[in-house]
Parts: C-alpha cells; sequence; structure tokens
C-alpha cells in the first residue's frame, strides 16, 4: 500500500517498523512548510504567522483525539515520545498518588520505557514492582492478571502490542477487572497505535502513552493521553514559560489549565504540526485496512519461515506485524549483518526488553516487524536470503 509515498523504499527492504518507521514525503513538505515559511513560536504571539502556528498546533490536538477517540482535547498532551509520557506520568502522577508498599504490576515483556520508571519511583517512593506471570504463548492472560493482583495492588502498567512478542494483549478485559478493583491502567501504545483503531473511551483507559515516529511521523513527538481528572491532578514535571500565566517575585504562580499546563518550553512545533498531516494520512488509508493488511502480511512470512528448517520462530502465536526468529547456529546479530548486505533491515538484541529473557529462555533474537507499505516481494527477498544455501559461509 501506499509505496510511492516513501522515497526510501527504492533504496531498501526496510523491516524494522517496530524500531521506527519510514516517513512519508508530505512530512518533509509539511515541517520544511512551517521552517521556511512561518516559523514563529507557538501560544505567544499577536501576529499572524504565530496566530497561524497556533491554529495549526491545536489542529494536531484536535486529530490526535479524534484519532483515539478521547473525549477533550484537554486530555491530550504532547511530549518527545513514549518515554517521555511514560516518565511524566511515573513522576507526575503516581509519586504522588501511591504509598509506601503499594504494588505495580508489569510483565517481563515490556521495553525499557515502562519498566525503569517505575523502578525509579520504587527507589524514591518504596513502592513494589510484581510481575504478571505470562502463558506458555509469552502471552497476557486475564487470569493471570486476577492471579497477582492484591489489595495493594494501585497500578498496571503494560503495553497494549509488546515489542518483541508481538502479542495484543486483552486490555479491555484487563482495564474493566481492574477497574472494579480501583486499579488504574496505564497502557503504552508504543507499538499499537499506528496499527489499529484504539478508541480511548471504549477501552476505558486511564492512561496512554505513544510515540509519532513509530507511526510515520516525526521523531521527537509523542503524546501523553490521561482522562481529564488524572491529569487534574497530575504535576509538571517540567515548569517554565508556555504552562503558566502568572507568577509574581513572591512566588505566587498560576499555571494554566490542561493541557498547556503539562507543556513546559517551547515545543516540537514543527513535528507537531507535521504529525498532524500523519494523522490525516492514515485516516485516508484508515486503520482497519493497514490492520487487516498487516495481519494477511503477517500470516505469508510466517508460512515462508516455516518452510526453512534453521529458523525458530518464537511468537508463532501473535497476531501483530511482529515476527522474531532465530536461525540455527547464527548469532542474532550476525544474521542481522548477513541480511544488511541484501539490503535487508531488521533488528536484531534485545530490543529494549531486557528482563523478556527470563521467560523468552534465550537473550538476542532478530526481530522482523511489518507495516502497511511492505509487501510480499519484501518478504520474497528475505526468505531467499534466508534459504541462501551459502549463508554460513558468508557470515564467517
Ligand atoms: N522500542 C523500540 C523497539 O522496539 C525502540 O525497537
Amino acid at each position: 500500500m501506499n509505496r510511492e509515498d516513501f522515497n526510501m523504499l527504492n533504496n531498501v527492504i526496510y523491516l524494522d517498523n517496530s524500531a521506527t518507521t519510514l516517513k512519508p514525503k508530505l512530512l518533509s513538505k509539511a515541517i520544511s512548510d512551517y521552517y521556511n515559511n512561518y516559523s514563529a513560536n507557538a501560544h505567544r504571539g499577536d501576529y499572524d504567522i504565530s496566530l497561524k502556528v497556533d491554529s495549526m498546533y491545536e489542529k494536531t490536538r484536535h486529530l490526535v483525539r479524534e484519532f483515539i477517540n478521547a473525549k477533550s482535547t484537554k486530555e491530550i498532551v504532547f511530549t518527545s515520545g513514549t518515554t517521555d509520557a511514560i516518565n511524566k506520568i511515573t513522576n507526575g502522577f503516581f509519586k504522588h498518588y501511591l504509598k509506601e508498599n503499594d504494588e505495580v504490576l508489569i510483565t517481563k515483556s515490556e521495553h525499557a520505557s515502562n519498566i525503569l520508571p517505575w523502578f525509579e519511583l520504587s527507589d524514591t517512593i518504596n513502592i513494589k514492582v510484581n510481575y504478571i506471570p505470562l502463558d506458555n504463548d509469552l502471552k497476557l492472560t486475564l487470569e493471570n492478571v486476577k492471579k497477582v493482583v492484591t489489595d495493594k495492588t494501585k497500578v498496571i502498567s503494560i503495553a497494549h502490542i509488546t515489542n518483541v512478542v508481538g502479542d495484543i494483549r486483552p486490555i479491555k478485559e484487563i482495564i474493566e477487572y481492574a477497574h472494579k478493583k480501583d486499579i488504574i491502567v496505564l497502557i503504552d501504545g508504543a507499538q499499537s497505535v499506528g496499527h489499529m483503531n484504539i478508541d480511548v473511551k471504549d477501552l476505558d483507559i486511564d492512561f496512554m502513552a505513544f510515540s509519532a515516529h513509530k507511526m510515520c511521523g516525526p521523531t521527537g513527538v509523542g503524546v501523553l493521553y490521561g482522562k481529564e481528572k488524572l491529569l487534574e491532578n497530575l504535576h509538571p514535571t517540567t515548569v517554565g514559560g508556555g504552562m503558566n500565566s502568572s507568577f509574581s517575585s513572591e512566588n505566587i504562580r498560576i499555571y494554566n489549565d490542561l493541557p498547556h499546563r503539562l507543556e513546559a518550553g517551547t515545543p516540537n512545533i514543527a513535528g507537531v504540526i507535521g504529525f498532524g498531516k500523519i494523522i490525516e494520512y492514515l485516516n485516508n488509508i484508515g486503520m482497519n485496512n493497514i490492520n487487516n493488511y498487516e495481519i494477511e502480511l503477517r500470516k505469508y512470512l510466517t508460512e515462508k519461515l516455516k518452510q526453512i528448517p534453521e529458523i525458530t520462530i518464537y511468537n508463532e502465536n501473535s497476531d501483530s506485524g511482529i515476527v522474531t526468529i532465530n536461525y540455527k547456529d547464527v548469532f542474532a546479530q550476525d544474521l542481522a549483518i548477513y541480511l544488511n548486505k541484501y539490503n535487508i533491515c531488521v533488528r536484531a538484541g534485545n530490543h529494549c526488553a531486557k528482563i523478556l529473557k527470563e521467560e523468552l529462555g534465550i537473550k538476542n533474537t532478530c526481530r522482523i516487524s511489518l507495516y502497511f507499505y511492505n509487501n510480499k516481494e519484501d518478504i520474497d527477498a528475505l526468505i531467499k536470503a534466508l534459504e541462501n544455501p551459502n549463508l554460513k559461509n558468508e557470515i564467517i
């Protein structure tokens, strides 16, 4: 789909979309338009180009609200990415909300951004970070959540789709159960928001974080979604210009309303405006079309991989465009370097999910991650390289 929109597809077979996606030409056009033609600051000027910036910047907020079906634009805070958003939630909200010995539940298949902020918080306020066990397919089930929830559990923080196993979590059921126990749920949407329809109201999500660059958008832009009543109690972790309406020499401060209170300093204006164009672009393609196409492509890929005896697939029963493999007796990184000779980009290593090895039983893997602009020819090229009888010799 839409391959002609992506310059880089002329040069590489790009199968590392979970790390970051490619960007369509319209993104750099929107960004350079801002820098060349109206590069004023946001929310500070009274002249035409500055007002244009305000309206373009806020238009993206409206588009994001609509895209995830949030109730209000007050619930959409721009950040620098998923990591920044989760850190703002842990330090700005949970640091004040949680009490000593309260428990946070995560899983061992989370990536660093949804583990390290909780470890840091546990050092600061002495909370406990516990793990929900995964099933034999490394998936998360409601039954397993129920097994570890206690009276002390106050937060469940989980990826919607994990970045190595690629399983789509049953978040609606988990959230419904959690809310009956007054547990707040944070969803890491980094791997899901650009790949499927997400309705935060229907799913009843409390907090969600995601990144623009994993959905064709610019790097350095992310979104912190939170229910308004929760965001009202999220303390700004960064303070400065743009987030206050007044302050005095006697230290009397009045901060702005949501969401501006949580966006101190000059934001990534060009990136946010570019992200707005990307949301319109994805809407035109249709998120359901993207999702269905990825499922079909994944099936094609796994069927072909299964015919290569040297390949182990670690997540055959997952449902997203993430397929994680190893080649018999070849170190994952060597395989990625070998594939690079054929202009094929995949990611090797532990993929920032550094404690998943305790569940997966192996530290390093090669990850193939798909997006809507990939096609069967990309997969055929990968399979041809993996079927090469000289593969091991070429690595040595
Ligand atoms: N979390 C990103 C990945 O999975 C960087 O590659």
